[in-house]
């Protein structure tokens, strides 16, 4: 008698938590017990290793990434009559970010290897409306930020480096999140470093950025005078509850981020090669939030790995200038239109075992190609 084979999700989100029970047990009761909801000491604290972390000086809790990056960008002055380069291979947020500020969004290809903004195509876009640049840590992977710091530099622009999917990574030694004049983070459950919920940040090493992003998140007040509103800002706050949990998983994410590089090197080595992964930038250290491979085969993939009950994503079947959302702001991009036929996320997790990397190889190396 064959045994049947388990399901392997996509993300075992439930398996990765039950590792670290207690310790977010710990952590929420104790926010029920002193009882300051937003704000007080989970925050603080939070804020604070978590910079240290990212090797910068300032990080404000926010609601989602996505507010991260609005916030940044109207605290930057960025509006009405600016543009803002967009890699057309990444989540809608970076361009919804861009439109909510009033701004418009110009989308630039990305490179053939590593599926990241292509700096070159970034300097040649640039043009008198060009305000800021927005690089996206894509699959957990850095962009070339030197590169960019230097277009940036050349031309006057904000450089904003988009980690939602890169906590911990690093290129040239520097982490992802200390190169730009500001970088964001997500921490959606889903990501290297997730919360119970929502959550995001914005780091920065300038601490007029940092007030000013605190301050339009925070409904404008003053920082001496809760009753005074300066500017007219919002409520985008990253809960106490939610603090805590990341203050709990904040230790382990070294550790976790080798346990996917771990992950990733088993894919490599046992994957068909006609089913590659997507290239890793020399003088990298990933912390692989997605295990993406390139395929013409995605369909007969696709359907192999869901008939053996394993889990698959595609990030992203249309690239962001092909959405409906950004229509106005359409471009031919060649190589993220190629791109989106071809990617196939498999699963990754830092729980995902070595037995369950191999069965997803086995799997589709009984795809023919
Ligand atoms: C690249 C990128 N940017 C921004 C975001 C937005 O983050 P959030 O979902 O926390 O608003 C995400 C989240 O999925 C993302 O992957």
């Amino acid at each position: 008698m064959t045994v049947p084979h388990k399901p392997i999700p996509f993300l075992d989100l439930k398996a990765f938590h039950a590792e670290l029970q207690d310790e977010l047990d710990l952590a929420w009761k104790s926010v029920v017990q002193h009882g300051n909801f937003l704000g007080g000491p989970d925050v603080d604290r939070f804020e604070s290793e978590f910079a240290r972390y990212c090797e910068v000086a300032n990080c404000v809790g926010v609601g989602n990434g996505t507010d991260a990056l609005e916030l940044v960008l109207l605290a930057m002055g960025i509006g009405r009559g600016d543009e803002v380069m967009v890699p057309a291979n990444t989540f809608a947020a970076t361009a919804e970010a861009v439109c909510a500020v009033g701004a418009r969004p110009r989308f630039v290809d990305v490179l053939p290897s590593t599926l990241l903004v292509d700096p070159d195509a970034v300097a040649a876009a640039v043009n008198p409306r060009t305000a800021a640049v927005i690089g996206v840590h894509l699959f957990g992977q850095v962009v070339d930020v030197r590169r960019l710091a230097s277009v940036a530099a050349r031309h006057g622009l904000a450089f904003i480096e988009d980690a939602a999917q890169a906590h911990g990574a690093r290129l040239g030694g520097r982490r992802a999140g200390s190169v730009g004049h500001a970088a964001t983070f997500s921490f959606y459950p889903g990501k290297n470093l997730g919360a119970l919920g929502d959550g995001g940040a914005v780091v920065t090493n300038d601490p007029a950025l940092a007030d000013r992003v605190r301050q339009l998140a925070n409904h404008g007040r003053s920082a001496n005078d809760r009753y005074r509103h300066e500017v007219s800002g919002r409520n985008s706050r990253l809960d106490s509850i939610q603090a805590a949990v990341l203050l709990a998983k904040l230790p382990r994410l070294e550790h976790d981020n080798e346990r996917r590089r771990s992950a990733m090197a088993r894919y490599r080595a046992w994957l068909p090669e006609w089913c590659a992964p997507v290239a890793v930038t020399p003088g990298s250290a990933p912390v692989h939030h997605l295990a993406v491979v390139r395929t013409a085969q995605r369909a007969r993939i696709t359907e192999a790995l869901t008939a053996a009950q394993i889990g698959w994503g595609v990030h992203y079947p249309v690239p962001c200038h092909q959405q409906p959302a950004f229509a106005d702001f359409g471009e031919h991009l060649p190589v993220a239109e190629r791109a989106a036929g071809e990617v196939l996320s498999l699963p990754m997790s830092p729980v995902i075992s070595d037995g369950e990397v191999a069965r997803v190889c086995e799997v589709l190396r009984g795809v023919r190609p």
